[in-house]
């Protein structure tokens, strides 16, 4: 047995934040943050809008193109980073407002690779028969977790939502997943701050070392998308779409040019998206998908990095 999606959706907020609009606020520009990062613009929550909201909307446009409802799903996983609260999880909450219960549901924690772990554990729980059908849901509102007097991070993130529905197939659907982390690197990318005894003690906001973050993120990448194409005998010309985590479009070049894929086959979203995280790769799927550049019998190279540090690949037959 294997695995393989049969949906894909998205929700983005409708509120749309441009570079020269945080250039008002912060000593940065268009120019600046567009030959850096490749970021345009980013969508924001408005301030009624959870996670679990997102994750809702994108979640209901995966069923619908999957020809499902929420009823024939008994597994949901939610990625995020930016939970509606500390407890239940995201998931628990996105399954109560899909009407649904009795299911698996529980969230994943691996930031901006989230996604790439909630795919991969979903297509064992898939193709090994322990669920039916799986909903798995990238999302994240990062704009309440950034200080928006740091222009080094305030310009880099976005909300929305991505999702996928899963079902158990004869032939794969998803070919391979290779998962890693190195706690070690925690210290690079996170947001330190605790819960404790009714207060915040430490910074509740996104810390990073910028070019820390870009060096391993590249040597990362391209080295577990590496371990995808040995474990399947292929090459990179064998891919007909690299779909990596969208943080910064200088990372995804630097990625397809060291695995020898042209950047006509990266499916890029940050432009209009910026860094949603855990969001990001299902984001970029569904867009592809929807605008007809993916095609059945394709094969698409997922690649997610994130703080942990954490980084992982999920290979699939379209
Ligand atoms: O999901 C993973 C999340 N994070 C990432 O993927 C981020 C990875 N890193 C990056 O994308 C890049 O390192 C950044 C885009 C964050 C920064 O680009 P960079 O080319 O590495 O710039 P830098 O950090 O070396 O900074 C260059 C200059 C500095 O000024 P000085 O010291 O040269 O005077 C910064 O203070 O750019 C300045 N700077 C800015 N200037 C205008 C930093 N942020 C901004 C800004 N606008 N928003």
């Amino acid at each position: 047995m294997h695995s393989r999606i049969a949906g894909t959706g998205r929700y983005l907020p409708s509120r749309v934040v441009t570079n020269a609009e945080l250039a008002e606020r912060v000593a940065t520009s268009d120019e600046w943050i567009r030959t850096r990062t490749g970021i345009a613009q980013r969508h924001i929550a408005a301030d009624d809008e959870q996670t679990s909201d997102l994750a809702l909307a994108a979640a209901r446009q995966a069923l619908a193109a999957a020809s499902m409802a929420p009823a024939d799903v008994d597994l949901i996983i939610v990625a995020t980073t930016t939970p509606d609260m500390i407890f239940p999880s995201t998931a628990c909450i996105l399954q109560d407002k899909l009407g649904v219960h009795g299911g698996a549901a529980f969230d994943v924690q691996a930031v901006c690779s989230g996604f790439v772990y909630a795919l991969a554990i979903a297509d064992k729980m898939v193709a090994s028969g322990t669920a039916r059908n799986a909903l798995v849901v990238g999302a994240e509102i990062y704009s309440r977790i950034l200080d928006w007097n740091d222009r080094g991070t305030c310009v880099l993130f976005g909300d929305g939502a991505g999702a996928v529905v899963l079902v158990p197939a004869a032939e794969p659907g998803i070919l391979s997943a290779h998962l890693h982390a190195d706690g070690h690197y925690r210290g690079i990318l996170c947001v330190p701050g605790q819960l404790r005894n009714g207060t915040i003690a430490g910074s509740p906001f996104v810390h990073m070392d910028g070019q820390g973050v870009f060096k391993f993120a590249v040597r990362v990448l391209a080295e577990v998308a590496n371990e995808a194409l040995s474990a399947n005998r292929m090459t990179g010309s064998d891919i007909d779409w690299l779909i990596p985590h969208q943080a910064n479009l200088r990372i995804m070049d630097a990625t397809a040019k060291k695995l020898g894929i042209p950047l006509e086959k990266v499916i890029a979203t940050v432009d209009a998206h910026a860094n949603t995280s855990a969001a990001s790769i299902p984001l970029a799927l569904d867009v592809a998908v929807r605008d007809g550049r993916i095609r059945a019998g394709q094969h698409l190279m997922l690649l997610g990095v994130g703080g942990g540090f954490t980084w992982g690949s999920v290979l699939l037959r379209w």
